[in-house]
């Protein structure tokens, strides 16, 4: 995912230094390079040598480090990263940073950067709060670095507030949404739909499907690292929602309806992957259900859920696009291509629930994406990768 890029790990002194350790290795694992340099304050929290064995890189301390006299180490460092993180970032290195302050290898290399930067203060609460830090923030804010807020908790000095270094996946998601891919969706607004809906029978039982959300939030993951804003419109599901993505947790088909049409106006795409509830109980059978005790009343009476889908078909503007899902036991094409049709939609993504692989609760999935003027049948590929192609796909329809 992020061969060929080169990220710069900066870690100043803190405690949570540590978690970089983390951090250098699973960016090692999605093939970047990853160049580490250590603050003096830093090297008494961990050592380069740390770093060294985990990226094969030399872990950078000092600015006249006299390893290599063939290029000014802290010029080619800022001119080779895509991006900077530095983190953990201590109250003297943003200090620095937003007074221009060029006095050691971390300090004159970002000085020396154009690429974009991404700071994770953690501190002590008070250290953190005091407006010589705030102010500083702000500033490096409006020069556009991204600030990664510190999360709240018990801090290292035992006081609790806010000040520690978030999670190695959040800071690797910021550096994920930085890198990982082409901007080619930035500006463009897409909704998904995603997970199973639940239609209540009673206080206690539902009507539902086996559906987990995976693909759903695969399509949002990748819209969002793609550059889109995202709006992910969530059945209930077992998975933590992709970061920096609107998430609107629903239940019923109704509630989903809702959600989807107060903000269908203005948004550019929409990928409808929920598994909506087909039925829901009729009113007043349900309530005589919920009373009776006579089994000869438990024969459910159900009516149709508002078709989410067909719904938007109906009242799509200019310019947007619609990809709905389909999952079919049999007769996989037919069954799609009509439903392309009955919804005005512009492209149905189909799957079989009989193939191995595909459909609900895998890993992989198996689709054939059915356009107005074609078909395209995808090979069996990871969720993230199928949602990839989609997008592709149905951001070049006309
Ligand atoms: N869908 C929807 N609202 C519903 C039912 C389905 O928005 N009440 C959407 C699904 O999210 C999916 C597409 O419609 O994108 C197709 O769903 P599917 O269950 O395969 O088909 P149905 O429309 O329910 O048609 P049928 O059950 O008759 O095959």
């Amino acid at each position: 995912m992020l061969k060929d890029k080169n990220i710069l790990l900066g870690v100043t002194g803190s405690i949570s230094a540590y978690k970089i350790v983390n951090l250098a290795s699973a960016l090692v694992k999605l093939h970047a390079n990853v160049d580490v340099i250590l603050t003096k304050n830093g090297e008494r929290f961990i050592t380069p040598v740390t770093f060294e064995t985990l990226t094969k890189n030399r872990c950078l301390t000092d600015t006249f480090d006299r390893g290599d006299v063939s290029e000014i180490k802290h010029i080619a460092l800022a001119e080779r990263a895509d991006v900077i993180l530095i983190a953990p970032a201590s109250a003297d290195i943003i200090g620095k940073m937003a007074h221009g302050i060029a006095d050691d290898m971390l300090s004159t290399t970002v000085l020396a950067a154009g690429c974009p930067v991404l700071v994770a203060p953690a501190m002590n609460v008070n250290m953190f709060r005091h407006p010589a830090v705030q102010e500083n923030l702000a500033v490096l804010e409006k020069r556009g670095i991204t600030v990664i807020p510190p999360e709240s908790g018990i801090l290292a000095c035992g006081a609790v507030g806010e000040g520690k270094l978030p999670s190695e996946q959040t800071l690797l998601d910021f550096i994920l949404r930085e890198t990982a891919h082409k901007k080619d969706l930035s500006g463009k607004k897409v909704l998904v739909t995603a997970g199973p809906t639940q239609e209540s029978l009673d206080p206690v039982r539902f009507i539902t499907n086996h559906s987990t959300g995976k693909m759903g939030y695969a399509v949002a993951r990748q819209a969002m690292l793609r550059g889109a804003e995202v709006t992910l419109v969530s059945g209930p599901v077992n998975i933590s929602p992709p970061p920096f993505v609107k998430v609107v947790q629903v239940k019923s088909a109704e509630d989903m309806f809702q959600a989807v049409s107060v903000c269908c106006e203005e948004q550019d795409y929409f990928v409808m992957a929920a598994a909506v509830a087909d039925y829901t109980p009729a009113e007043i059978k349900s309530e005589k259900i919920k009373k009776s005790s006579d089994e000869s009343d438990l024969s459910l009476q159900l009516k149709r859920t508002k078709d989410i889908l067909k719904w938007l078909g109906e009242h799509k503007k200019d310019g947007q696009l619609i990809c709905g899902f389909s999952m079919e036991t049999e007769n996989i094409m037919e069954n799609s291509k009509a439903k392309l049709q009955k919804k005005n939609a512009d492209m149905i993504a189909a799957n079989s629930l009989r193939e191995k692989g595909s459909g609900f609760d895998t890993e992989t999935n198996h689709i054939t994406l059915i356009k107005k003027d074609g078909v395209i049948d995808l090979p069996m590929l990871s969720k993230e990768e199928a949602a990839d192609r989609l997008l592709d796909v149905l951001s070049e329809i006309k």
